[in-house]
């Protein structure tokens, strides 16, 4: 997919460059996210508005990768952009962002976050809770600012997708739950205060393939709505569906284009707003994976091998669970190639091993692939998302560095963590004597 091929020394090239040459150049493991992809994904999302005729905002949901450059690409593309701590809002500040495009996330906003919030004029608080109405309230009162909000709700829809990662049904950490009446409390506390209130947001979960739960979330909505319409003569401007849209991971996974995920979305609210005669709000959304994740691809250099007899051949490669904690945590699919070996046809089955000092550290578990040298390149695709954000020093394993590729250049946007990264906060006890 995107601009991989393979080249004519049969290695596999992405955006025009070559995998083997990226991984001499720039070291292993090294994330290597196709530029031009991104772009494509983008165009897609915002596409399906334009199709549509309908006003709307596609927000790039930065926890899925949040780096100076990917925010710089994604606010070329004239996206906006959901953040969820201040770290998240630090780094889209530092690259340039416009404040009043980002959307503040987030279930426990510190007060010395929403100040800085404050203090940048973001463009939107999510609000998820009474704590934080309260907080907000305060601090706007104090700076006398009249700030925009969305009021986060849980509809009860559950998606089918892994319980981790489910965000929509009602036992959850997240949001004003629509059935107890909880969410018409915090609207009833949130109009008679100082905010703008935008209209309300949902999110029902990640990686989902169908469009079912987007719609299912939408009629409920719509039902409070109606209802929020009488009691408060109150409509919303804005109805934020979330993000979850899903990727193939591998050959099984069956998600739909962007841009049908979106007509059906749009093609429902109208539907709902018509119905209900409501005035047809705005939509936005928040995908993260599915702008990001397909168009990354981690390279490995291939070392020890183990085989245990008759059992399983395994491979380890100088990552795993470090870079990508997808497969321990959800066990998670991803397929791979061996980047030098790209048209070989003498393959074997193995699993891949990382390297870190746990035996559930296994990357992708009994694989076809070529016949593997130490050495070799393993390129493990769709790791964009979720995978250089959860990326942790487990063993002191110094994060990898990231590559941006695109018609032919390679830009190095991240560099790799280097052994003197790893101590640069801890203070010793006493002054080391150097041998
Ligand atoms: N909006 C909200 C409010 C969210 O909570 C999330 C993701 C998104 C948007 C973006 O969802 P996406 O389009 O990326 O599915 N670490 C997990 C995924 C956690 C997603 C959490 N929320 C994983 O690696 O699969």
């Amino acid at each position: 997919h995107g601009t991989m091929c393979v080249n004519q020394y049969g290695h596999l090239e992405i955006g025009g460059c070559d995998t083997v040459e990226l991984a001499n150049r720039f070291g292993t493991p090294l994330y290597v996210y196709d530029v031009e992809l991104i772009r494509k994904r983008a165009r897609s999302f915002v596409g399906a508005f334009q199709k549509a005729g309908m006003p709307g905002q596609v927000a790039y949901a930065s926890k899925a990768f949040s780096s100076l450059a990917i925010l710089q690409v994604i606010n070329e593309e004239g996206l906006a952009l959901d953040v969820v701590s201040g770290g998240e809002l630090y780094t889209a500040m530092m690259a340039g962002f416009p404040p009043e495009k980002i959307h503040f996330h987030g279930n426990n906003k510190s007060p010395a976050e929403i100040e800085m919030a404050l203090d940048y004029r973001v463009g939107c608080f999510v609000v998820d809770n009474f704590y934080e109405l309260d907080i907000l309230d305060q601090l706007c009162r104090e700076k006398n600012v009249k700030v925009n909000i969305l009021l986060r709700v849980t509809p009860g829809i559950e998606a089918h997708t892994h319980d981790y990662i489910l965000t929509g049904q009602e036992d959850s950490k997240f949001g004003f739950d629509l059935n107890s009446g909880q969410a018409k409390h915090a609207l009833d506390t949130a109009l008679s205060s100082s905010f703008n209130v935008l209209g309300i947001h949902c999110h029902i979960g990640s990686q989902i393939f169908e469009t079912t739960g987007f719609l299912l979330a939408i009629d409920k909505l719509f039902t409070h709505i109606t209802q929020w319409k009488e009691e408060f003569q109150y409509e919303p401007t804005v109805v934020n569906v979330g993000g979850g849209f899903g990727i193939r991971y591998t050959e099984t996974d069956a998600p739909l284009e962007p841009e049908d995920y979106v007509s059906a979305i749009l093609t429902e609210v109208k539907k709902q707003a018509a119905e209900n005669h409501i005035t047809l709000p705005e939509v936005w959304i928040e995908p993260g994976r599915s702008l990001v994740g397909d168009a990354g691809t981690t390279l490995y250099s291939i070392g020890s091998t183990k085989e245990v007899i008759g059992v399983r051949k395994y491979v380890a490669v100088d990552g795993g669970m470090s870079d990508n904690i997808r497969p321990a945590l959800y066990q998670a699919k991803y397929e791979a190639l061996v980047a030098n070996k790209a048209i070989h046809s003498d393959k074997e089955v193995v699993s891949i091993a990382g390297k870190a000092c746990e035996s559930g550290d296994m990357l992708i578990w009994n694989i076809p692939l070529a016949k593997t040298q130490p050495g070799d390149i393993l390129a493990v695709f769709c790791t964009g998302a979720y995978g250089y954000s959860m990326a942790s020093n487990y063993n002191r394993l110094p994060r990898p560095a990231v590559v941006f590729v695109e018609n032919g250049q390679a830009t190095l946007v991240v560099e790799r963590e280097s052994y003197q990264d790893l101590i640069k906060l801890d203070h010793p006890l006493y002054e080391v004597v150097k041998k």
